[in-house]
């Protein structure tokens, strides 16, 4: 089977820098009470899943060295439209130039992991160049006279380009996409609302799908917790990185995290915190990657790669 790898990675994130120092101005809420349950020190705010959206997907091209017209299919990670419709992907389509197809795809935090599945998919049934992009504007759904839920969203989005891996052992080894409905009500946000959580049993969940999604695809592709040379999670709280990397048996210094600095940003987190181990040179050509996500849902997604073309 063909393998997708990564050519291009983009991101972007909110021009507003809010920290912790900011919110404990108007709620009952420390910097230190945040750093501590969270790992988060500031977030970013502003701007539309477009813009940001786009602005990564520019990166991610230049990066790849494609044109946009070379583009298959357009995949847009988001819960946090700018519209009902049209998609985010088709605006962004056009913004680029391409003349592919273009949809928006929402499977919460989950969903930049679920569109890296379905980009494989179509690699392996014969596309060429896929651009997936994660986009959220949480910022505009977060209640922030909520300290519960205000302390832990941004803004922020974060693309790649996806084509047939060259080396036959590089690319994706394995995908899993997972839902557990039955936990739909521990977080939601109705049309006109704002985002409503349990974050006792959200956390609790959350550490359990990771890593029963990651023993999936660890299984799947024949390779053991000792094989993964780096983690990119989704972003969403430092304690649950700290407590799933602790159960699967991977020491915590192999995550890669991004959430001090840009808060839980929904599908742009696993790309953002890709981009930040990339640049740190945290990633190296031939390391088996796995990328891990959870959210509403619940959602649950999880992808195996082997770094490099
Ligand atoms: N500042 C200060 N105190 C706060 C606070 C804040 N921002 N938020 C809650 N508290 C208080 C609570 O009122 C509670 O006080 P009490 O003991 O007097 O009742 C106390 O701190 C403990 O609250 P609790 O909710 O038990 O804290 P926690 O350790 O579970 O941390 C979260 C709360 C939200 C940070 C944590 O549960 C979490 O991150 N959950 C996962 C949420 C998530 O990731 N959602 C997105 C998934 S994609």
């Amino acid at each position: 089977m063909t393998r997708a790898a990564i050519t291009g990675l983009g991101t972007a994130v909110g021009r507003r820098v809010v920290t912790n120092h900011d919110l404990a101005e108007t709620l009952d809420t420390s910097d230190q009470w945040i750093v501590e349950r969270t790992g988060i020190h500031q977030r970013r705010v502003g701007g539309s899943c477009l813009e940001l959206g786009a602005q990564a997907a520019r990166v991610a091209l230049k990066q790849a060295e494609t044109g946009a017209a070379d583009l298959d299919l357009i995949i847009c990670s988001t819960c946090t439209p700018d519209q009902v419709f049209p998609a985010v992907a088709n605006r962004i389509q056009d913004e680029l130039g391409a003349a592919c197809g273009a949809f928006d795809l929402n499977a919460a935090c989950s969903g930049f992991t679920y569109g890296l599945t379905l980009a494989q998919a179509q690699i392996a049934a014969g596309m060429e160049r896929v651009l997936v992009v994660g986009v959220d504007t949480l910022s505009r759904f977060t209640d922030w006279d909520d300290r519960s839920t205000a302390i832990l969203f941004g803004d922020g989005a974060g693309a790649v380009v996806l084509a047939p891996a060259i080396g036959a052992d590089r690319g994706m080894l394995s995908t899993y996409m997972g839902s557990e409905g039955r936990f739909a009500d521990l977080l939601t946000c109705d049309f006109g609302g704002c985002i409503k959580m349990d974050g006792k049993e959200v956390f609790r969940q959350a550490v359990r799908v990771m890593v029963s999604a990651s023993q999936r695809v660890l299984a799947d592709a024949g390779l053991s917790p000792s094989d993964v040379g780096a983690v990119i999670p989704h972003q969403a709280n430092m304690r649950i990185i700290e407590s799933a990397m602790k159960r699967l048996g991977i020491p915590f210094e192999k995550a890669a995290t991004v959430l001090e600095t840009t808060g839980n940003t929904s599908s742009a987190s696993i790309p953002l915190a890709m981009d930040n181990a990339v640049s740190k040179g945290a990633v190296h050509d031939g390391d088996v990657v796995l990328l891990v996500g959870f959210g509403a849902g619940m959602s649950v997604a999880a992808a195996l790669l082997r770094w490099g073309q």
